[in-house]
């Protein structure tokens, strides 16, 4: 399994070093991270080798599960070729390759055509190194390119040059990188590039914020969001009221417990999305998604919804519901919901 292949070959890259040192890099990026959203620059080594071991993980999570929620409303559709921006490490190439597996058209296919461009070399020598190693030819077979994003020069800023188009661009924990400007230029460039554009921020208030002002930027470029969104109207959220957001499961690293202490084997990377589409793209978004985690009372479970009709509402499913109900139980916060059924299936009464 990718995500099984990912962790040994990033254990390996930690078990290579110093235990205080892979601490103290972390650490360092850390403190970064915290004092200043767009500080973090992977210069060297001992950052990348500090973010692959304890970011990478968790950004894996978060974009893999915003791609499959795209490919569950794709269905057949599958990238033939993808362009990560600002990819760093490659966690969104792998996370393709754990949705869409390593090749363009099922086992037996060309691998999935895969360039990732970064302005930094150190991240991108270790990406190469660790996706060497993969048995999914996307991974292994990837091209990573130097090319800064923003600035003047030869080969910078996508206002100056074209991204290369691929079916499916992900720009990844980059935007709070960027200055708004230059965000807001990537995003358009993404929309030009790809048939296929996945955005994925942090959780946070402002993470969510990037994800709509990119949202509104791929709508006016023509693309439709098929998740997580109902509908590609304006978001019913106010903002600085409540933000949209969902949360991976990451298990932790012995890293991990290294640097942050703690017991438990685990821990939610939360995280915000929009996965948008040029009409080429087949698909439809649900027409509602559960955006908190499910409450469970006795004989009936409590969901929050964004729906299509009625923006932002709660449901309640009930015994009452036969199948629903059961289906409420196991339901997870991202989930779509209503529950989608083959032709025939029913429900006894829809709590809608
Ligand atoms: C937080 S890391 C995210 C990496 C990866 N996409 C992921 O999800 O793990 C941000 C990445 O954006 C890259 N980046 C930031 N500003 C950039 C710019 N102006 N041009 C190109 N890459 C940039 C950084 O080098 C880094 O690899």
């Amino acid at each position: 399994m990718i995500e099984e292949e990912l962790r040994g070959a990033l254990a390996a890259l930690v078990d290579g070093l110093p235990p205080r040192q892979a601490s103290g890099a972390v650490e360092r990026l850390m403190k970064g991270y915290r004092h200043d959203e767009t500080a973090p620059v992977l210069r060297d080594r001992a950052d990348v080798v500090a973010y692959a071991a304890y970011r990478m993980p968790a950004t894996f999570a978060a974009v893999a599960a915003a791609l499959g929620a795209f490919a569950s409303r794709t269905g057949e559709w599958r990238p033939e070729s993808h362009l990560d921006v600002g990819g760093g490490t490659g966690a969104a190439v792998w996370a393709a390759a754990a949705v869409w597996g390593g090749t363009a058209g099922g086992p037996e296919g060309t691998p999935r055509r895969t360039t990732v461009l970064d302005r930094s070399e150190p991240a991108l020598a270790l990406g190469r190194e660790l996706a060497g190693a993969s048995a999914a030819d996307a991974l292994r077979m990837a091209e990573w390119r130097h090319r800064p994003l923003t600035g003047h020069g030869e080969g910078a800023g996508p206002g100056e040059a074209a991204l290369p188009a691929a079916d499916l661009v992900t720009v990844s924990y980059v935007l709070g990188e960027l200055g708004e400007r230059d965000r807001l230029t990537v995003i358009d460039a993404a929309a030009r590039a790809g048939r296929a554009v996945v955005v994925t921020e942090p959780g946070t208030p402002d993470g969510y914020a990037r994800t709509i002002a990119a949202r509104d930027h791929l709508v006016a470029a023509g693309l439709r969001v098929l998740a997580p969104c109902p509908h590609s109207e304006r978001c019913p959220m106010v903002p600085g009221e409540d933000w949209c957001h969902f949360a991976a499961r990451v298990s932790r690293s012995s890293l991990h417990r290294q640097v942050k202490g703690g017991s438990l084997p685990y821990e939610d990377e939360k995280f915000s999305y929009v996965a948008a589409a040029h009409p080429a793209v087949t698909g439809l978004p649900a027409s509602g998604r559960i955006l908190r985690r499910p409450q469970k009372r006795k004989g009936q479970v409590l969901l929050e919804l964004c729906t299509a009709g009625d923006g932002l509402r709660p449901a309640t499913v009930t015994k009452r519901h036969g199948a629903d109900y059961r289906l409420a139980r196991d339901a997870k916060w991202g989930d779509a919901w209503p529950p989608e059924r083959e032709p025939g299936e029913g429900a006894a009464s829809s709590p809608g």
